[in-house]
């Protein structure tokens, strides 16, 4: 388990549209624009230099298996002093799941918020993705908020 640093754009990459391409099948989830790859290289280059979150990888005999990112929200200027952060793109290979590596990618999510005075941790997970919604909630993720939508027949 390590953070990335700006070095390993080219193993975030490939995880990450991977989990793009798994979540077009989702109702709400776009398909993936045909130049997704390179504006993703630029994209997620700044977030790997960005301080205000961290990407964590999980590797295994030199391989990257898993990801995870934290991202620090910024702090209302409404609301008394409280922070919270968001976990996003987190995907395990197919053929390492079910082997504890989402739950050792968040207890380490875990730790960096603690370490940055985050005092909660959020989340989204499509309705019907029933591996996350499992998982969430064995790594003790309650369901705290519904998104609704309602689609519009534009094109
Ligand atoms: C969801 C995902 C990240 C889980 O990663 P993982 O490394 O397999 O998860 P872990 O092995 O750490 O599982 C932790 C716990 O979650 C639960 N869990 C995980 N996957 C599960 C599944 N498919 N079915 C039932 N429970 C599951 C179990 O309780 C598990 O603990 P256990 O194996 O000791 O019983 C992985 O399935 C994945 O990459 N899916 C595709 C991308 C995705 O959906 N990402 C989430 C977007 S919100």
């Amino acid at each position: 388990m390590r953070e990335a640093g700006p070095l390993d754009l080219d193993e975030v990459v490939p995880l990450r549209l991977a989990l793009l391409r798994d979540e077009t099948a989702t109702p709400g989830r776009r398909l993936l624009h045909p130049d997704a790859e390179r504006r993703a290289r630029v994209i997620f280059a700044k977030q790997l230099r960005s301080p205000r979150e961290v990407t964590l990888l999980a590797e295994s005999d030199g391989a990257v298996i898993g990801i995870l990112r934290v991202v620090a929200a910024p702090p209302s200027p409404l609301h008394a002093e409280f922070r919270h952060a968001y976990l996003t793109s987190a995907y395990v290979v197919p053929t390492a799941r079910r082997r504890g590596v989402l739950r050792a990618l968040v207890a380490h999510a875990l730790a960096w918020c603690e370490a940055h005075g985050v005092a909660e941790v959020r989340l989204h997970s499509a309705v019907g993705n029933a591996a996350a919604a499992r998982a969430w909630d064995a790594l003790g993720f309650g369901v705290a908020e519904e998104l609704r939508r309602r689609v519009l027949g534009l094109r």
